[in-house]
């Protein structure tokens, strides 16, 4: 098991001002940061990173939000480190999120969600790859 995962703060929350929040949830977490950046990706950029949502109804939406404003990409170490993010950060739709997790303290809804979580090491291995370089990670 891969002890990383890789984590995008949002538009929604960087626009309303929680990055240093969410930020400092995860560093209480146990979560040490490997790789960061602060960047606005492209709606080409965006449709890219997240193709396998490409036959969703929400794929258009979910393009232009994440191409509206500037996010925070990481990647982070810990042990379990994917299972460990995804229940920090709660459900992907803020209405079912538990209580204290990051999305029912920062998530507006299903979309404007605040922040992502790899679902797989794979997926965390590809999706930082997507964002890093080997220059920009330790
Ligand atoms: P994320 O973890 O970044 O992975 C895919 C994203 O698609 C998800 O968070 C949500 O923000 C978004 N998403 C999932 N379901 C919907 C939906 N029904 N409407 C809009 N966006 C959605």
């Amino acid at each position: 098991m891969s002890n990383r995962t890789f984590t995008m703060i949002k538009p929604d929350a960087t626009q309303k001002g929680y990055t240093g929040a969410i930020l400092d949830q995860i560093i209480k977490a146990g979560f040490a940061v490997k790789a960061m950046k602060w960047t606005r990706l492209t709606k080409e950029q965006a449709g890219l990173f997240y193709e396998v949502h490409k036959e969703r109804p929400f794929y258009g939406e979910l393009v232009d939000f994440m191409s509206s404003g500037t996010i925070v990409a990481a990647i982070l170490e810990k042990d379990n480190a994917v299972a460990d993010f995804r229940t920090l950060i709660g459900a992907t739709n803020p209405a079912q999120a538990a209580e204290g997790t990051i999305r029912k303290l920062f998530a507006a809804s299903v979309g404007e969600n605040a922040v992502h979580g790899s679902d797989s090491d794979e997926n965390a291995a590809i999706e930082g790859d997507f964002f890093f370089s080997k220059l920009e990670r330790f």
